[in-house]
């Protein structure tokens, strides 16, 4: 096989070495991307992209901790998934609560660890869109929970998530494309997303010397019910259908899916991601080039 830098030509063995044991593949063996054995919590994880993500987190082998503010969507949800397959018996829990309230944070982490032992990922994923109208309009009890839900409940996560974590977990965030552009109507919302950047980038830097990786997911418009509920009000802002706009500013042309996202959320969430860290992975079809 011919190699442009024959300097740099290595054997395989040589190569195999200099791949970090955490992510070397050995036949029979622990796979790369494999979160078997992991604690994860994913919040928001009653709706589209959480059920999702907890669906790929369990396929890997996790055990999850499912988080909702809506206590019955999170039964449901936790019931889809038992019927779903035998092997998730003992590695779903569920816990109702405020991802907003710092003590109910604290609660369903400590949680976390007294169900599996331990806690590897948190994903932040829980999220409202609030209100669509111009920065005069804007309804400040709107702004300030908003606020609350898409940027101070991740910060508490980390805040109260971190003394819990092992040594080289993750914490994924659900951004948004708006955590990167922005369009009128939104301000709540994407000053949240963008916010959220900051955060991220932040512990990055703070968690890496314990091998803990910190980043985010950024999600364009999604097939889904937040997004059609997002879309309802800017047909009415724009007088025309706002699906099909958002379509035409995407350079796949078209909204993406749930389990796109989930695995990107995966892939950060488990050592294939293991020199990632303090970055935003887009999942939006290119609308934010
Ligand atoms: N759907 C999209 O197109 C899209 C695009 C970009 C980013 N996002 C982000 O993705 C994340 C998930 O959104 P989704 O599309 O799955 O929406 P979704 O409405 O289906 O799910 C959000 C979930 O969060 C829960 N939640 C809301 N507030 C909460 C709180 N205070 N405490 C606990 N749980 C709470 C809701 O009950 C719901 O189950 C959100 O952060 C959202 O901003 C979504």
């Amino acid at each position: 096989m011919s190699c442009l830098f024959p300097a740099f030509a290595l054997t395989l063995p040589e190569a195999a070495a200099m791949v970090p044991a955490t992510i070397r593949t050995v036949r029979g063996k622990r796979l790369a991307g494999d979160l078997r054995d992991r604690a994860c919590v994913v919040t928001g994880a009653a709706g589209s992209l959480g059920l999702a993500c907890v669906d790929a987190f369990l396929r890997e082998g996790a055990s999850v901790l499912l988080v909702d503010r809506d206590a019955d969507a999170l039964a449901a949800a936790a019931a889809t998934l038992d019927d779903r397959d035998d092997s998730h018996a003992g590695r779903i829990a569920i816990v109702a609560a405020d991802v907003a309230d710092a003590r109910e944070t604290e609660a369903f982490l400590a949680e976390a660890v007294r169900r599996f032992g331990r806690l590897d990922v948190i994903v932040c994923n829980a999220g409202i869109s609030g209100a669509i109208a111009p920065a005069q309009d804007y309804p400040e009890d709107v702004f300030d929970r908003v606020l609350a839900v898409n940027l101070k409940a991740p910060f508490l996560a980390c805040k109260y998530g971190l003394p819990l974590m092992s040594d080289g977990g993750a914490i994924v965030m659900t951004a948004s494309v708006v955590s990167v552009t922005s369009d009128p109507g939104i301000a709540a919302y994407a000053a949240s997303k963008h916010g959220l950047i900051g955060l991220m980038r932040t512990v990055a830097k703070e968690a890496a010397p314990r091998r803990i990786r910190v980043n985010a997911v950024a999600p364009g418009p999604i097939d889904n019910g937040f997004q059609r509920d997002v879309e309802t009000g800017l047909t009415k802002a724009i007088g025309r259908p706002a699906g099909a706009f958002l379509d035409g500013l995407i350079p796949m042309g078209r909204h993406g899916a749930a389990n796109e996202v989930a695995e990107a959320i995966l892939y950060l969430a488990s050592d294939r991601a293991s020199f990632t860290t303090g970055s935003v992975l887009m999942v939006d079809g290119g609308m934010h080039v």
